[in-house]
């Protein structure tokens, strides 16, 4: 007889229902699956046949084709074994088809029986609301899929659970998800960076306005401490936002136990990391580091120390907000707007422009190091910032600086009236980030007064900034004034932006 059941493809975040069709006829003992699997999938034929024998079941010695449809489709990971299991239970008897109509299925089986952990059931779960099915996913998943709305939940811990539970001799409880605020993952709060005021100031802008930045400045000076303390200062997700994250770390596989991230993802690859790692790719065409930071932080700490191809395919997705993937026969997509937070030192000694420490190779020294990052890549940065020494007097003030907490609260207070503009001029941005203003909403809320317009055109000339360059000057000018409550833009906030805009960081 032949039995049907459904289960899923992944393609980036996008979720394709794949029928899974079992047949078993008269023949030569064999158990085939067909429909372009790849080896984790044909390798489920073991797991498939251990995982029967644990509950007491036998394969019959007939022939079993498996066809995994649409053909043409490549199906990768181990979340097929649990479909392919349950669509042999139906063409074994053991189970009745209608039983199982109405679900999706996925999941991994173990040699005893036991279901495991699986990526993507968010995603799963979210697609059969859609389709007004329910969900059979492992036990350990079943509070990530009671996330995706109100459907019907079977979270099986093993085959045998699962069994009884359509035997009607064990109830399965519907899962339902919790909301427990986490505790503050992150104890690293800007109190502790001594000193360094212009830096503090152009992170609050950066939090504010979701801006890029890079920090350039000697060893020492408290650079990565600067950047590892943004998380503590950034605005808490929305829900449309932390869902959105959620998908991408669920296809990941990187969710906690909770099933919901609840904080700006911040991710710091080393500067080892490969293309694929960074943009994603590799066998399953998973999320890099860009995905997982959606909606949140990349930090790249030692940016020329990267590999100059991996700094440069960022350039697409920081305008785009998306990394594409390409395939043999497909183009995915996963979403990664993400805010990129970069360091480095002026030069490989380190200490270009101090006339004491610097090299003999200066300015060669400086040149060379720089060079590793191109002038588009530059162009991409809306604050550029000289992270100087932290001075002695600094260091040993006994008096604690301020505190994130006090930081954070205006950052939220100017997001909070930069939506209240948005809200009065009906503009459309409802992620309030200044960061990504498209040009035709700069001209609408970037409104400088006489003097600062002025001001700009003088530095366009006489810097010849690019067009790129001009616009992100506004967008931060636009942050400075949010910051002050103010609606247009006056000579001290573009004096201030245009300051965080060093042209050549050759220039001492
Ligand atoms: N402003 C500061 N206030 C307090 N401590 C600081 C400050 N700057 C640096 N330090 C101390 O120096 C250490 C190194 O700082 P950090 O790693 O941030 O420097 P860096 O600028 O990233 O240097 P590198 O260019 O070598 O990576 C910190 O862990 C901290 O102990
Ligand atoms: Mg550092």
């Amino acid at each position: 007889m032949l039995a049907k059941v459904s289960t899923v493809a992944f393609q980036g975040v996008q979720v394709q229902l794949v029928n899974v069709q079992v047949q078993i006829s008269a023949g030569l003992p064999a158990f085939t699956i067909v429909g372009l699997p790849d080896k984790a999938v044909a390798e489920s034929r073991e797991r498939v046949r251990a995982s029967f024998l644990s509950i007491g079941l036998d394969l019959p010695a007939k022939k079993i084709t498996v066809n995994l449809a649409p053909a043409d489709l490549q199906k990768e990971g181990s979340h097929y074994d649990l479909p392919i299991a349950m669509g042999l239970m139906v063409s074994l008897g053991v189970l009745s088809s209608d039983d199982l109509d109405n679900y999706l299925i996925l999941g991994e089986l173990g040699l005893d029986g036991s279901i495991t952990k699986v990526s993507g059931i968010l995603p799963t779960a979210i697609e059969a609301y859609a389709q007004g099915k329910g969900i059979i996913c492992p036990d350990a998943c079943g509070k990530e899929a009671a996330w995706a709305g109100d459907i019907p939940i079977l979270a099986a811990a093993n085959l045998l659970n699962l069994v009884n539970h359509f035997k009607g001799t064990q109830v399965l409880a519907q899962p339902h998800s919790e909301f427990r605020p986490i505790e503050q993952t992150t104890t690293l709060d800007y109190k502790d960076v001594k000193g360094q005021i212009i830096a503090k100031r152009a992170m609050e802008i950066a939090a504010t306005g979701s801006h890029n930045v890079l920090m350039i400045g000697p060893p020492g000076a408290g650079k990565s401490m600067l950047a590892a303390r943004l998380p503590s200062i950034l605005p808490s997700l929305s829900v449309h936002e932390a869902l959105e994250t959620t998908i991408i770390h669920s296809l990941s596989g990187q969710l906690n136990e909770v099933g919901l991230v609840q904080e700006r993802p911040f991710r710091d690859p080393h500067h080892s990391a490969s293309l694929a790692s960074l943009i994603g790719g590799g066998l399953k065409a998973k999320p890099g580091e860009i995905s997982l930071a959606h909606h949140g932080v990349l930090f790249l700490d030692e940016l020329p120390e990267f590999s100059r191809a991996t700094v440069e395919s960022l350039r697409q997705p920081l305008e785009s907000g998306r990394a594409v993937i390409a395939r043999a026969n497909a183009h995915i997509s996963y979403p990664a707007d993400f805010q990129l937070i970069a360091a480095m030192n002026p030069c490989r000694c380190g200490y270009f422009g101090d006339a004491e420490r610097q090299c003999h190779r200066v300015p060669r020294c400086a040149q060379d190091y720089q060079s590793k990052i191109s002038g588009p890549m530059m162009d991409r940065f809306d604050i550029i910032l000289d992270v100087s020494e932290v001075k002695a007097t600094d260091l040993f003030d006994k008096n604690e600086g301020e505190p994130s907490a006090k930081i954070a609260a205006r950052v939220n207070q100017a997001r909070a009236f930069r939506l209240q503009m948005n809200r009065k001029f009906k503009i459309n941005n409802p992620a309030i980030k200044n960061a990504s203003l498209s040009p035709d909403l700069i001209q609408e809320i970037c409104k400088m007064d006489g003097k600062a317009e002025i001001i700009l055109r003088k530095s366009v000339e006489n810097f010849r900034l690019s067009g790129r360059s001009y616009h992100r000057i506004l967008r931060v000018a636009r942050t400075i004034a949010d910051l002050a409550y103010s609606e247009i833009i006056t000579t001290t906030h573009l004096a201030e932006a245009l300051g965080y805009r060093k042209v050549s960081i050759t220039s001492p």
